[in-house]
């Protein structure tokens, strides 16, 4: 049995696990610091890392005792090391670090994309979960508020770019639309929620000309919503808009539309390359409507983590890492972030 403790700090979770044999979570804690930057309307990065100083340790502290494990018990401890903010990344890699060189531990450092990847893996009960006889190849549809990418996993740990997004992220393009109608951070949540009063159809935003089959953009997407708020009187100096702007009508037509672009593409590259599943990851894949469309417009099975795997945290850190330990990946005492750290270069 091999027991792993997964630190995640790249954004705005402070967040620590233990995972048995890369399935079983023994323990997930997660600090979230959403209120806070909720203040400013999106992650403020100086007091997201301040915030993980002060959090890490007790973080860490409550997660070996709810997995009720010492060191001793520990095979190694991983980290997400990149993507995401150099502020933050740096409070998880020196704890992680830290911890391994004093304790006499292998150090293994994971990318935040993977981590997402294998939070299917992990034995968890919900809606939309894997099977535990996931077969390769596999489309891994990643969707969260710094990437759009269509992978192809032809096995553990080989990762094929079939394409990415050429500007926003969909999580970001759900993030700025919220803010323009006033309806707070995160956005992806809010604008869901008032999307289910309005009408999809409502406005009709077209299909971003993209000459690569495979790859995204929401951009345009964005910019034909700020236009049709304009279209009803200028935006207040503090963003105020006009009593009119049919706010649940644009939020449902931007989501239908980006949730066509994710769907259609994601469906395409599923049967270019027979995959036998096709799984959504990260912070959109909680987004109920992109799951339910998925499923019904794909012709293989298709898997979703639940709400609580969905968003930033530790346990798929620790899936992620019990591979890599397996294939005999170790980092050196050298482990530096790398803020701009690519899943495939
Ligand atoms: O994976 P994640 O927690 O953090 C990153 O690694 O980026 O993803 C956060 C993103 C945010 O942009 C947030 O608005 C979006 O995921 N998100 C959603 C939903 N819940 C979170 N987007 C659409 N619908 C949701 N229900
Ligand atoms: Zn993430």
């Amino acid at each position: 049995m091999t027991k792993i403790l997964a630190i995640e700090t790249s954004c705005d979770e402070t967040a620590a696990a233990v995972i048995q044999d890369g399935r079983q979570v023994l323990s997930n804690v997660v600090a979230t610091q959403i209120e806070l930057h909720a203040k400013y309307g999106g992650v403020f990065p100086e007091m997201a890392s301040r915030m993980h100083v002060e959090t890490i340790v007790p973080v860490v502290r409550e997660a070996l005792e709810k997995a009720a494990v010492a060191y001793d018990d520990l095979a190694a401890v991983a980290v997400t090391y990149g993507p995401g903010l150099p502020g933050s990344l740096l409070v998880g890699v020196n704890m992680a670090k830290g911890l391994a060189l004093g304790r006499g531990l292998p150090l293994i450092g994971i990318n935040h994309l993977e981590g997402h990847i294998y939070s299917h893996w992990l034995r968890v009960e919900g809606d939309g979960r894997a099977s535990d006889d996931l077969q390769f190849p596999l489309l891994i549809l990643i969707v969260s508020g710094g990437h759009t990418e269509l992978i192809l996993m032809r096995d553990h740990l080989q990762y094929e770019k079939l394409g990415a997004t050429l500007d926003d992220a969909s999580g970001e393009a759900y993030d700025k639309v919220a803010r323009l109608l006033q309806l707070g951070y995160p956005g992806g949540p809010q604008i869901e929620k008032i999307a289910v009063e309005g009408n999809p159809h409502a406005f009709r935003f077209n299909k971003p000309k993209v000459d690569d089959e495979f790859a995204f953009s929401f951009s345009g997407i964005k910019t034909a919503v700020l236009r049709a708020v304009q279209s009803y009187g200028p935006i207040g100096p503090d963003g105020a808009l006009s009593a009119r702007v049919p706010i649940p009508d644009l939020a449902a037509s931007f989501q239908h539309s980006v949730i066509d672009q994710l769907v259609s593409k994601t469906v395409a590259a599923a049967e270019r390359y027979g995959v036998t599943a096709i799984l959504i990851s990260g912070g959109v894949s909680a987004n109920k409507l992109l799951r339910y469309v998925m499923k019904t417009k794909a012709s293989v099975p298709v898997h979703w983590p639940p709400l609580w795997l969905c968003t930033d945290n530790a346990a798929m850190i620790g899936a992620a890492a019990h591979y890599r330990f397996l294939a005999g990946h170790r980092a050196g005492w050298d482990l530096d972030i790398d803020p701009n750290l690519k899943l495939v270069d």
